[in-house]
């Protein structure tokens, strides 16, 4: 049986330059085979709005709908730190509703750690979130939940001014005390700074090759994502194809006769 991976023990991984291994899960039987194979953290992501609910977005997802997904992943989980990603409109209203909400994530669905996008614009809330003891990842960059400011997904920090405020972001959520910092969707160059700079680790996603660790949505690399796959994603099983044979066999099999077997009947 693993034992459970601690934010101590990721900053143990991060103080020994150990890279620190990331994947979203939203059910159980992902989360437990992820875990089974030894990630450290799993990050029940806003995603599952996107992968598992087939939205547009991020924006639709509710906190009843991230309780349900933390509390099946959790079912399975015996050696990652699990994060639960708080959903567009969880905290950005006021301080209290964005404690309120993360304490939620931890005392109803048993989450280790709550994750947040923003910057300095959010640091006051990760300190308060920090001050109840609730483990707090921060996320910058490509941040999903401001697709309409951002005008789509895409790459932040290339021009000078919005890499100087991506810096100061990562400084300001850094001493807000967040644990752990997401990167997403900014050059590697830029990542590499903020990596050096800041005394926390980061986590990249699009992030190039020089952040304390990498995240990606596991449906990404399972080759379940058929509409669309960034660039930065790196498929490690196409299982799509795989699934449409085994279905259109059941199907075959089903209406010819030749399923249930003996083998299958009683
Ligand atoms: O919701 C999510 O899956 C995320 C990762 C892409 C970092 O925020």
């Amino acid at each position: 049986m693993r034992k459970l991976t601690t934010v101590l023990d990721i900053q143990k991984m991060y103080q020994q330059g150990e890279k620190i291994t990331v994947l979203t899960a939203y059910d159980y039987p992902l989360a437990r085979i992820m875990d089974q194979a030894g990630i450290d953290m799993i990050l029940v992501g806003d995603s599952a709005g996107s992968v598992v609910a087939g939205y547009d977005n991020t924006l639709p997802v509710t906190m009843d709908e991230m309780i349900y997904h933390t509390r099946a992943v959790m079912r399975a989980n015996q050696g990652a730190l699990v994060i639960a990603d708080m959903p567009f409109l969880s905290y950005q209203i006021d301080v209290r509703d964005a404690c309120l909400n993360a304490g939620r994530l931890v005392k109803e669905a048993g989450a280790h750690a709550v994750k947040l996008e923003g910057g300095e614009n959010v640091s006051a809330t990760i300190s308060a979130i920090v001050n109840m003891d609730v483990p707090v990842v921060a996320h910058i960059g490509l941040t999903p939940q401001s697709i309409h400011r951002m005008g789509g997904y895409r790459v932040q920090g290339r021009r000078e001014e919005q890499a100087r405020q991506l810096l100061a972001d990562a400084k300001a959520v850094a001493a807000a005390g967040a644990f752990a910092l997401v990167l997403e969707g900014i050059p590697a160059d830029l990542a590499r700074e903020i990596t050096d700079t800041i005394d926390i680790p980061t986590i990249g996603i699009g992030a190039g090759v020089h952040c304390s660790g990498q995240v990606l949505v596991v449906h990404d690399i399972l080759g379940l994502c058929e509409k669309y796959s960034p660039k930065f994603v790196k498929v490690y099983a196409d299982l799509a194809p795989l699934i449409k044979d085994a279905v259109s066999r059941y199907i075959e099999e089903v209406k010819n006769g030749s399923f249930p077997g003996e083998e299958h009947s009683f």
